[in-house]
């Protein structure tokens, strides 16, 4: 019988700290910063975003998620397997936020590591542990998004630092005889590693370079908008099915003018697209198991509907999964 993976359970967690535009603007004045409530949503459709509190990391919120996609499934910790933490906001250099989220959890034994694509990491994330169960090298698969973008923000920079929130997102992911996750597209391109980047790094005990985010807004935006058709129509040749036979887009939660621009060359509406970047801001890798299992539990999304997730970010790396619920 042919081997396949499935979702069957879904979970997040915000920080409680949540600020709102109005919130940010007055932080953000009184530091000589000029930003405004109406331009942050004119330009990106985010209304709020949550930070983390001092002390808590990326292993703390994506232990919260995972707890919470474990109780979906009905699994406990132990009948884990693997642990593939999609984050670019590790805890430490190493080891991996996996293996502290691993310990926390109290799944010791299983194998657990980072994958590293910014914004695309949960896609990459979810294709490898598709691939590892299908291969029968896993047969349980935790797969979380975790990120405290917050930490990497230079909050001097208007044109990134009202952008992106904290969170995380995780799914179950499990042995199936029969499909859940259809197929899926990755792809990178390290020519444009200077768009979107944290250029800083450790030597000798100190940090060299800039340890802050630093983006091309412009020409990440164009760059996204086209990747991203491509990489859907990519996934839907690969599991012979058309624009139409998707009942859902989860895409990655950066920018509203974003969404809508593959909505429409998808041909979906856009009551067809989960939406959280609203409220959520850009929380990276969290971004779309964050929406995903917003609209798993809020009735949204129902169990065997088809559902395309896809993302972009720094790297340059995009992709996509094509899911049956
Ligand atoms: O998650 C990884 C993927 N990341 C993304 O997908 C992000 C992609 N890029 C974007 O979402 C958009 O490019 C941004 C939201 C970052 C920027 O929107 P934009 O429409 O491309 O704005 P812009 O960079 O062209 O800036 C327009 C104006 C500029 O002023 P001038 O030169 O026209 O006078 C900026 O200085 O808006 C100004 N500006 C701001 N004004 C108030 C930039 N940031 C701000 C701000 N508040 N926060």
């Amino acid at each position: 019988m042919k081997r396949y993976s499935r979702i069957s359970g879904t979970g997040s967690y915000l920080p409680p700290h949540r600020l709102t535009n109005a919130d940010l603007v007055a932080d953000l004045a009184a530091k000589g910063v000029e930003t405004s409530h109406e331009w942050i949503v004119e330009r990106t459709g985010i209304h709020a975003r949550h930070f983390a509190d001092d002390g808590v990391f990326s292993s703390d919120l994506g232990l919260a998620a995972a707890q919470n996609a474990l109780q979906a499934a009905g699994c406990a910790a132990q009948d884990i397997d693997l642990i593939i933490v999609a984050t670019s906001t590790p805890d430490m250099v190493f080891p991996s936020t996996a293996c502290i989220l691993q310990n926390k959890l109290g799944a010791n034994g299983c194998a657990a590591f980072d994958v590293q694509a910014v914004c695309s990491g949960f896609i990459y994330a979810l294709t490898v542990a598709d691939s590892m169960i299908k291969t029968g090298a896993a047969n349980r698969a935790l797969v979380v998004g975790a990120e405290v973008f917050s930490r990497i923000l230079d909050f001097k920079d208007r044109t990134t630092c009202v952008l992106f929130g904290d969170g995380a997102g995780a799914v179950v992911l499990e042995a199936s005889d029969t499909p859940g996750i259809l197929a899926s597209d990755l792809h990178a391109d390290g020519k444009y590693v200077d768009i979107l980047c944290v250029p800083g790094h450790v030597s000798g005990g100190a940090i060299l370079g800039d340890p802050l985010l630093k983006m091309d807004g412009q020409a990440v935006f164009k760059l996204a908008v086209g990747l991203l058709e491509s990489a859907a129509r990519a996934t839907l040749t690969k599991a012979n099915m058309t624009d139409a036979d998707i009942d859902w887009l989860v895409p990655h939660q950066a920018n509203i003018r974003i969404m809508q621009s593959t909505a429409r060359k998808l041909k979906l509406s856009m009551d067809k697209v989960v939406v959280t970047v609203d409220q959520h801001g850009n929380t990276s890798a969290a971004s779309i198991p964050l929406a995903l299992d917003f609209a798993v539990r809020s009735g949204q999304v129902k169990l065997g509907e088809t559902l395309l997730l896809e993302g972009v970010g720094g790297g340059f790396t995009w992709g996509a999964v094509l899911l049956s619920l």
